[in-house]
């Protein structure tokens, strides 16, 4: 059995507002039909509507104390990066042992977690990070990153429509005909395409808008009207047909092609990225001037500094009679779709990886090589070892 003898350990997020968990009752029956003993913390689940009994029925043991489930475990499946737990006055990261596999969102090129990485590659924990798996077809299904975007995208739209004063479809009333609302979206990648489906769903004109003509092929075939960008695709696009950052100069024409699209927007979506790269900023201060007041800009890329350059981290603020929302952690807003979704990627990740029961880390797999950030004692992560200046 692919999972006899191994102790899967998860336990509850501790970020602030984190309503998320890294498993559900499905995934749990797996890893235990699977041979494994699975812990969960008691509570776990609570934040994305599963119980300690869906846990334990499908074969959990719920855990007290995280201490212990921590000191068992042979592997932590976690949504989060190791934080300091103030219930225990301890941090997550000396909670761990030596050889045990830790897999989770660790982000560890961000300065803010050089510390715990340090700490964690120190302890000779073997650190799996999901944000490291590569989008090849064989990853599919471990995307985590993905699958967040994904509803990342989603969520946008409806928190950008609750806010709108007005309708999103054409309304055909009594007193006459009530156009639809206006919905540009920027970046048509995962998050983006599902901004476009979900505001086509809502009735909205949408139009779209990136550099990679695929992008821009893809937002199409979804009912989008496309924007020129007037960036040439040899410049848009880089190694891998991933979109490349582009010089100040192209920037500036990008936004004064976009800029009337803007303008007329009832809401924008902002989701341009370039991975690794900080988000190249479409949306000015004068633009906003320009929207209509009661227009909503919901900024999905701000934890890559944001596509608007009025956007503040963390919070829904108001210029020039525009909202501008900086929400960090959107798929949090959608707490039982997006852990379904992050539970099975996981589980399908750590399958990778397991064999007849044994932990085998094959850096010859490109997924693991990709998304290992430390083992041994060793801190492996290229990303991180440049960040920090070690290489
Ligand atoms: P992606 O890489 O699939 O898509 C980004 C798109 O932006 C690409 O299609 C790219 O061609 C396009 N792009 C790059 N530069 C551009 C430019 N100058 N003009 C127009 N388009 C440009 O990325 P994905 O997965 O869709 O993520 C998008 C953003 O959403 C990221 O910043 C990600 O961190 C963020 N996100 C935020 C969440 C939150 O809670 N706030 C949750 C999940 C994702």
């Amino acid at each position: 059995m692919q999972f006899q003898g191994l102790v899967f350990g998860v336990p509850k997020e501790i970020m602030q507002g984190e309503r998320r968990v890294a498993a559900i009752p499905e995934t749990v029956k797996k890893m235990a039909s699977g041979g494994a003993k699975v812990l969960v913390e008691k509570g776990a689940g609570t934040g994305a509507f599963f119980s300690d009994d869906e846990y334990a029925k499908a074969g959990a043991a719920i855990v007290d104390d995280v201490e212990e489930l921590y000191s068992e475990a042979d592997i932590i499946l976690k949504v989060k990066e190791p934080l300091f737990n103030s219930a225990k006055n301890m941090h997550e990261v000396d909670m761990m042992h030596e050889g045990q596999v830790l897999i989770t969102f660790l982000h560890p090129a961000a300065p803010s977690n050089h510390e715990m990485i340090k700490k964690l590659s120190a302890k000779g924990v073997v650190g799996l990070t999901l944000d490291g798996i590569p989008r090849i077809s064989r990853a599919q299904a471990m995307d985590a990153l993905t699958s967040m975007s994904t509803v990342a995208g989603y969520k946008s739209v409806l928190m950008a429509a609750n806010r709108l004063p007005k309708f999103m479809p054409m309304i055909g009333s009594a007193v006459g005909m009530i156009p639809p609302a206006n919905v540009t979206v920027l970046g048509t990648g995962v998050a983006g395409l599902q901004a476009v489906a979900t505001a086509k769903r809502l009735g909205a004109v949408v139009h779209a808008v990136d550099i990679r003509p695929d992008a821009a092929e893809h937002a199409k075939s979804l009912g989008s009207r496309v924007v020129d960008t007037g960036v040439p695709s040899g410049i848009a696009v880089g190694e891998g047909g991933y979109a490349r950052h582009l010089p100040e100069e192209w920037l500036i024409r990008e936004r004064e092609a976009i800029k009337g699209t803007i303008i007329k927007s009832d809401i924008v979506i902002a989701t341009a990225l370039v991975p690794g790269r900080l988000a190249p900023v479409l949306v000015t201060e004068e633009m906003v001037k320009a929207m209509k007041p009661g227009s909503a800009i919901v900024d999905v890329a701000i934890d890559q500094g944001g596509n608007c350059e009025l956007t503040s981290g963390g919070e829904v603020i108001e210029k020039y009679g525009v909202s501008i929302d900086g929400t960090k952690n959107i798929p949090g807003m959608v707490p039982e779709s997006s852990t379904t979704m992050f539970a099975k990627n996981v589980l399908n990740y750590a399958s990778n990886f397991v064999k007849d029961g044994k932990i085998v880390v094959d850096l010859k797999d490109e997924i693991t090589a990709s998304s290992l950030v430390c083992k041994d004692g060793k801190l492996v992560h290229a990303g991180a070892r440049e960040a920090m200046g070690l290489n």
